[in-house]
């Protein structure tokens, strides 16, 4: 490459630019197999930067204060220009935010992304998960609804159950009240963007260490080129999966601007029908439910008769996925080469937890409710506890030497 010349020259004089850029984007080989479940990655960045720039234009209207929060908001949906775009952009692109990075971990459940050398990447996603989830949270209570109110009582009074001084710590009053919207504020704008900007950049750190695992679950590093030191599989990231990448932001943003134009509620999935109600500390919905990404773990905690076990187990089911790389025992990465122990595990596993969170949906007095939740809640933990049995007795199929087109 030809060394730069003008201002690009004086910057990369100072600056490593070219270094930089050579050694993450114009020789940074990546595997060539590829395929459609490696978009998630990149559409999750797009997301994350789409949230902060909306982010950036809310704030500049909303107001932090139980007694304006609610009107904040909607003089923001009626009176500031484009301020609905902005504002469903936002709130549409939570969902999105969770649609994409779920499908980005079950990419990497299929193809044993988490396997060693990449145990510290799966990690690092993990803690950024966590994040999210708190940074979903958070932002909830903004709008001060009835849902946004009621949500974090629900919320915070699981945290009671558990220490009533942490509870009271977190609400900074005995109920949610001012004081809590105003801390959760801080935390949604500033704190938590700020950890999870960093935690990305590790993230992504941490993989370009040792480099994208494949389909095939192949490590393309083994076969270099003697002369170039290249590895044969590999192809540069830029432009080939830069210009990959660029479709799959087209057909991303097809689906969210459809979604944003045509369904930006989305039945109340996206958007609850009880949060376009100002929050009444007097008046309790009938039916309190979390948005769609948060039931499933809604549903395990309500499948537990006891509350304190019950808010245990919903911990346990996001943190259980931090020990995957140790639970898996396979031989091989790839769900291609696995036997049907996996397959039927995985299988039943994505049933239980689309499941969950139906039933997380659901009034709980329907009398299928528990049941169903009980038992897919089983199933939700069997895999994860028989995984180091399974994943060992499997009959795994030869992987090829070279990654398969
Ligand atoms: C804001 C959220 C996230 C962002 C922006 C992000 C970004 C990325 C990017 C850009 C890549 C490389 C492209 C790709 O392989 O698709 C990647 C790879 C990876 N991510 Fe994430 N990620 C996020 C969350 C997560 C989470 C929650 C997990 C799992 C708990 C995770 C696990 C992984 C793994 C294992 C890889 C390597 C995949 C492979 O090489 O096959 N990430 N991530």
């Amino acid at each position: 490459m030809k060394e730069p010349t003008g201002l690009l020259g004086w910057v990369d004089a100072r600056f490593p630019l070219m270094s930089v850029w050579r050694e993450h984007l114009a020789e940074y080989y990546t595997p060539k197999n590829f395929n459609f479940w490696y978009y998630f990655g990149s559409l999750a960045l797009l997301v994350l930067v789409i949230q902060i720039v909306t982010g950036i234009f809310l704030t500049m209207y909303y107001k932090p204060d139980a007694r304006f929060a609610f009107a904040s908001v909607e003089f923001i949906m009626r009176d500031v220009d484009y301020g609905w775009l902005i504002r469903y952009m936002h709130s549409t692109g939570a969902s999105m935010f969770f649609v994409v990075v779920y499908l980005h971990m079950l990419r990497g459940m299929l193809y044993g992304s988490y396997q060693k050398p990449r145990e510290l990447i799966w990690l690092l996603g993990m803690a950024i998960f966590l994040c999210l989830m708190a940074e979903a949270f958070f932002g909830y209570l903004l709008p001060w609804g009835q849902m946004s109110y009621w949500g974090a009582q629900v919320i915070v009074s699981l945290i009671d159950a558990l220490s009533p001084p942490l509870a009271l710590w977190i609400r900074g009053d005995y109920v949610i009240a001012d004081a809590t919207l105003n801390r959760f504020f801080a935390f949604h704008v500033i704190a938590l963007p700020l950890i999870l900007v960093i935690l990305v950049f590790l993230h992504i750190v941490a993989l370009h260490a040792v480099g994208s695992n494949n389909p095939d679950g192949i490590e393309i590093k083994k076969y270099k080129d003697p002369n170039t030191g290249i590895p044969l599989d590999g192809i540069p990231f830029h432009p080939y999966y830069t210009v990959k990448d660029i479709m799959g932001t087209v057909g991303f943003l097809i689906v969210y601007f459809g979604i944003i134009f045509f369904a930006p509620e989305m039945d109340g999935y996206f958007l609850e029908d009880n949060n376009f109600i100002p929050a009444d500390p007097m008046k309790t919905p009938p039916h309190i439910a979390p948005v769609w990404y948060f039931t499933p773990y809604y549903a395990i905690l309500r499948a537990v008769p006891q509350k304190q076990l019950g808010v245990i187990a919903m911990g346990l089911a996001v943190g259980i996925f931090f020990l995957l790389p140790w639970l898996d025992r396979g031989r091989v990465k790839s769900i291609r080469y696995r036997g049907n122990l996996f397959k039927i595990a995985l299988g039943l596993f994505l049933v239980s937890f689309v499941t969950l969170g139906y039933m997380g949906t659901q009034d709980p007095n329907l009398w299928y409710v528990n049941p169903v939740s009980r038992i897919c809640a089983l199933v939700y933990f069997s895999f994860f506890i028989f995984m180091p049995i399974y994943t060992k007795l499997d009959k795994t199929k030869p992987v090829p030497e070279r990654v398969t087109g």
